[in-house]
């Protein structure tokens, strides 16, 4: 399958630090899946019309039945990562940040800083994930059944 990685920060994308969250995507995510996956990988600053730029290429020309994006999901004024999946998706599933938020709370407290969303474009879901490297880990594993009925859903 190929899946698009989507990697929103401001420092990372000026080389201030090195992106640890989108690698981690796919680490992990090839840990859960099972199958074998190629990945397009975007590293963009946290603007609203460049990402959803990037969200409607990574559905619409490469075509990805799953695009996950890490960043830009928190409270601060740069970050616009769901208000940019708004702008491309066609439906909400407001499912995947509820279920990451409650999954994370008890022991991160803070998880529920973050506003990340999900939904279809076309035959593609988009998935947000925060941006922490860790938070990854914490919140992908528990939402791949859901990812993989979701595509079976969307496939034609
Ligand atoms: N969720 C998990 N599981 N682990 C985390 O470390 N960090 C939180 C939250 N969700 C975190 C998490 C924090 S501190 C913030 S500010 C928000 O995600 C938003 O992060 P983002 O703006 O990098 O997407």
């Amino acid at each position: 399958m190929k899946v698009g990685r989507v990697t929103l920060s401001d420092r990372a994308s000026a080389g201030v630090y090195e992106d640890l969250s989108g690698p981690e995507i796919e680490r992990v995510f090839r840990e859960c899946w099972g199958e074998a996956c190629d990945f397009v990988a975007r590293l963009l600053r946290d603007e609203r019309s460049l990402i959803a730029a990037s969200l409607h290429e990574l559905c619409e020309v490469e075509q990805c039945p799953l695009v996950i994006t890490t960043g830009g999901t928190g409270p601060s004024a740069r970050d616009v990562t769901p208000e940019a999946t708004r702008d491309v998706i066609d439906k909400e599933l407001p499912g995947f940040g509820e279920a990451m938020r409650m999954t994370s709370f008890d022991t991160v407290p803070t998880a529920i800083l973050s506003r990340a969303t999900a939904g279809t474009r076309g035959r593609s879901l988009i998935l947000n994930l925060p941006g922490n490297p860790r938070a990854v880990g914490e919140c992908l594993p528990p939402l791949i059944p859901a990812i993989r009925e979701a595509i079976r859903h969307l496939s034609p």
